[in-house]
């Protein structure tokens, strides 16, 4: 066994080390300044509890992106010297955010050892590359992110930090599955490098019902698409959907994890998922071929998911309502029923009228995956979901990409459990205009006006909070810009009690809400690396059958018109248009 020792280095603070949305998120080039990444480090072990420090187990990986071998090199170097008694690795580095949420809550070591928490390498769907995005954050003992208590004692932490503790432990080989062990002044230090997919696979088992998913997948009347946008889903989804559910090989797209995701932006949505949304038929392609029935992308991480029909985009709004509203019958692990369900702020009320409909204890929490893992923990929600393409559920404290491509090849084996033979399948349009005909449709898009000025977008929201305080004033506006809106009748900033810790997050993005149930959102968001994104979230309820079916871009026309007129977006961004419209 190789011998090491602790040596105590001396650094200074940084004062750019607060965590953001999602941890710490930072060019590669910051990443690499000396003790950077080690200050951080450090400073995260202070915040924890000496148990979860000493002896403890700690997972390390990530997204695979570019800047990644290092960090874990130098962090299980640290883990040593802070006197931890291993550290899990998948296999070259990587694991999705929903794994390593998995393997903190499932994954039991030879010795019969748990992971009290991780570190998660990623910057989740920014891109990666030497002049691209890197990120760190911790994840607790429940698999869930670090709560704000413990990511403000990190950042107390980075602002004072004057040492750090690290061993002179050889490089590990992390590219071949097994143990290597160290011995140190304090005992035993062992890195064990796993195959990154098969305690995520045992677990998605034991909550779908694969076998059925495998009758879809391999019959010759559905064909599917998944894009991993060169992410680490891509360690998943040959694994799963080809040799567990029986899907083509040729059905998945970008599936080898690349350290700058080839070249482009890992977030799955309609402008940056190109060739998914061409091969599923709604780009300006004229394709001859006819698009599968059904496509999903996920992000770098793989926390985060689309889902695409034929021709047919569903927005992740009505996506968790969908999901919610066919869990029982069609997942095994809700059979039970839902104890509860829970949208972001932001998300469109689809899923309020699907719990309302079904009795269902409801939860509105700000943007940010934590604030469900409190609910989760307390037995209060099965099934949460985000308009940032995050859908989920209480298998994990994490969003999980796959489990929602699961969720929905799970509702369509069961819509169409009596259609593989003969018949004529239910696809996934007719699945949501049937949830439209049912519970009404809210029309639904996102404008995201990313990279401006951080001054201006913060005179701009400073603007709105200040309108509010005269709804007359509003009123005026709105109907200056647009005559047959409904009115405004309450606008504020969302502030949320968490109703089991009893902790309140203010400022949580503005909010206008009109008569008919329509709503706009101004949001800046939490997990930028440059400058600031202003995002703004505009929603319109219509229960009318009839009026279902109209293109969302033109039902929503009229809204946009106030929200551009009402926030002078152009006016104090530069900008005629936004960067990407969902
Ligand atoms: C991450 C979090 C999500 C959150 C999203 C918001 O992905 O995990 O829970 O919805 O960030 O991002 P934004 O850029 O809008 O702050
Ligand atoms: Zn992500």
């Amino acid at each position: 066994m190789v011998l090491f020792n602790v040596s105590r280095v001396e650094t200074t603070p940084f004062g750019d080390q607060k965590p953001g949305t999602s941890g710490l998120r930072k060019k590669v080039k910051v990443f690499k300044q000396p003790n950077y990444l080690q200050n951080f480090v450090q400073s995260t072990f202070n915040a924890l509890t000496p148990q979860n420090v000493r002896g403890a187990t700690l997972v390390v990986s990530g997204d695979g992106r570019y800047f990644s071998k290092d960090a874990i090199q130098i962090i299980t170097k640290m883990a040593a010297g802070n006197g931890l008694r291993r550290v899990w690795v998948g296999q070259n580095g990587l694991l999705s955010t929903p794994a390593v949420s998995a393997v903190i809550r499932e994954r039991v070591g030879i010795d019969g050892s748990k992971a009290t928490g991780a570190f998660i390498l990623t910057a989740s769907h920014n891109p990666g590359g030497p002049n691209e995005d890197f990120g760190i954050k911790y994840n607790m003992e429940n698999g869930g992110p670090a709560p704000e208590g413990i990511t403000d004692k990190i950042y107390e932490n980075t602002k004072t930090i004057k040492e750090y503790l690290t061993a002179d432990l050889p490089d590990v080989d992390i590219t071949t599955i097994g143990v290597t062990s160290f011995s140190g002044s304090e005992g035993q230090f062992d890195v064990e490098v796993f195959d990154s997919a098969s305690d995520y696979i045992k677990l998605m088992k034991s909550i779908f019902d694969f076998e059925s998913i495998r009758k879809l997948l391999s019959s010759p009347k559905f064909t599917f698409c998944y894009d991993a946008l060169h992410g680490v889903a891509g360690a998943y989804a040959k694994r799963i959907f080809v040799e567990e559910l029986g899907a083509q090989e040729s059905s998945l797209l970008n599936c080898v994890p690349k350290e700058d995701f080839g070249g482009g932006h890992p977030d799955p949505n309609l402008t940056y998922a190109k060739e998914l949304v061409a091969r599923m038929g709604l780009g300006k392609s004229n394709s001859e071929v006819e698009p599968p029935e059904f496509g999903a992308a996920a992000d770098g991480d793989a926390d985060r998911n689309m889902v695409l029909g034929k021709r047919f985009f569903v927005t992740p709004s009505d996506s968790v309502a969908i999901i919610a509203a066919n869990a029982v019958e069609a997942i095994p692990y809700f059979s039970a029923g839902l104890k509860g369900v829970a949208r972001s702020m932001p998300t469109s009320a689809a899923l309020d009228v699907v719990a309302k409909s079904l009795n269902l204890k409801f939860f509105e929490v700000p943007t940010g995956w934590k604030f469900f893992g409190n609910l989760m923990d307390a037995g209060l929600c099965s099934v949460c979901g985000e308009e940032s393409f995050g859908t989920g559920s209480d298998h994990i404290r994490e969003k999980d990409g796959i489990w929602a491509v699961l969720a929905w090849l799970s509702i369509l084996a069961y819509k169409n459990r009596e259609n593989l033979g003969g018949g004529k399948l239910v696809t996934v349009e007719d699945i949501v205009r049937n949830h439209w005909a049912t519970y009404g449709r809210h029309y639904y898009t996102r404008y995201d006006y990313e990279n401006v000025d951080a001054g201006a977008a913060k005179e701009l929201m400073a603007c709105l909070v200040k309108l509010q305080s005269s709804l007359t004033e509003v009123n005026e506006i709105v109907s200056g810009i647009q005559s047959d809106v409904s009115k405004v009748v309450h606008a504020d900033e969302f502030e949320y009690k968490d109703p089991v810790d009893g902790s309140i997050s203010k400022h949580q993005g503005i909010r206008y809400l009109f008569e008919d149930g329509s709503r706009l959102v101004f949001r800046l968001s939490g997990t930028g690396s440059e400058g600031a994104t202003i995002r703004l979230y505009i929603e319109q309820y219509e229960k009318d059958p009839s009026k279902t079916g109209r293109d969302s871009q033109d039902a929503l026309a009229p809204l946009v018109a106030v929200a551009l007129g009402l926030s002078k977006m152009q006016e104090f961004t530069g900008r005629s248009a936004p960067t990407v419209i969902t």
